[in-house]
């Protein structure tokens, strides 16, 4: 078995297994109903968990979904409701779930939470996102841009924004999947230098650009996320809007991408303030592919942690 913890800790080869494999379990369904089953099912007589410590409307639908059209069952937790917000510890919260599922998802804040998770589990864990990373969009993100646009392997991908946890991971699959990414934001906000050193020591171009239209230039695909996150203190908003309001993603900037740049965006948006409605829902867009493809990408992804 597998965990799916992050994209820097997954092997490059089994990352692109897992985009190829959701590849073909998409194509697969070929315009299924929703809740048919597909024609495997690979997870049947499996019970997976879903916790949540925090909110989420694509996370939570994506994976119940999925693990329902390869056969097995979920159980959707809330942190707040399980003993673990009430002292009991992560190690035995694992042992315990062992021994009823089969497999566990989960979103929550600290990432040493979904370590230690991870450490005194018997089943796969995997991560639906910590303040730290989100790796299950990334490999959706992946999805989407192949699509599209062929191979991502060269690309040039820029961050505008917010240095968080999307942006974390999208600096983890540079380094895995070989293309190059360029942040641009306020130096406050900017990525953990040490997820930037170790995309660089994969030989991933990593590079930091304060003036956003400089950033773009080139650009074949510019991704953006939400200024204020779920773990960010919400007391720091108007800061924050100010600090990034230069970095909003609007025509203007689109304008110095490559034409046929995507757009993306991980949801949910806070429209016309990361991003104007105009690039949101320009042809360029792919957002609710991304969103789309979360299904998908996770579908393979499960498949992966069970070895099946
Ligand atoms: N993109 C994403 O993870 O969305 P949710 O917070 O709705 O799960
Ligand atoms: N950066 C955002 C992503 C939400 C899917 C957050 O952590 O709130």
């Amino acid at each position: 078995m597998n965990h799916f913890l992050d994209i820097h800790k997954t092997d490059a080869a089994d990352l692109r297994g897992i985009i190829d494999s959701a590849k073909a379990v998409k194509n697969a369904r070929n315009g299924k109903p929703k809740g048919a089953l597909d024609a495997d099912l690979p997870l049947k007589d499996h019970m997976v968990a879903l916790i949540f410590e925090k909110p989420s409307t694509r996370t939570r639908v994506s994976f119940d979904v999925g693990v329902r059209q390869m056969g097995g069952q979920t159980m959707v937790l809330s942190g707040k409701e399980m003993q673990l917000g009430h002292g009991e510890t992560i190690a035995d919260t694992a042992r315990v779930l062992s021994r009823y599922v089969d497999m566990i998802m989960i979103r929550t804040f600290e990432e040493q939470v979904l370590l230690e998770l991870a450490e005194y589990s018997d089943v796969p864990v995997i991560n639906g996102l910590t303040d730290r990373t989100h790796p299950c969009q990334i490999m959706a993100d992946i999805l989407t841009y192949e699509e599209h646009r062929g191979s991502i392997a060269g690309k040039k991908v820029v961050w505008s924004g917010d240095g968080n946890n999307v942006c974390a991971s999208f600096i983890h699959a540079a380094g895995q999947f070989g293309f190059d990414l360029t942040f641009t934001g306020p130096e406050v906000l900017d990525p953990e230098q040490g997820f930037v050193d170790l995309a660089r020591s994969k030989g991933a171009k990593i590079e930091i650009v304060r003036d956003p239209a400089e950033a773009v230039a080139g650009a074949d695909l510019v991704v953006t996320d939400t200024w204020v996150s779920m773990h960010d203190a919400q007391s720091a908003r108007e800061r924050r809007h100010n600090q990034l309001r230069p970095y909003q993603v609007n025509e203007e900037l689109m304008s110095h991408a490559n034409p046929d740049a995507l757009f993306m965006h991980c949801l949910p948006a806070h429209r016309n303030e990361e991003a104007t409605n105009v690039v949101m829902d320009g042809p360029n867009s792919v957002i609710f592919d991304e969103a789309e493809n979360r299904l998908h990408a996770q579908k393979a992804v499960m498949r992966w942690c069970l070895g099946k």
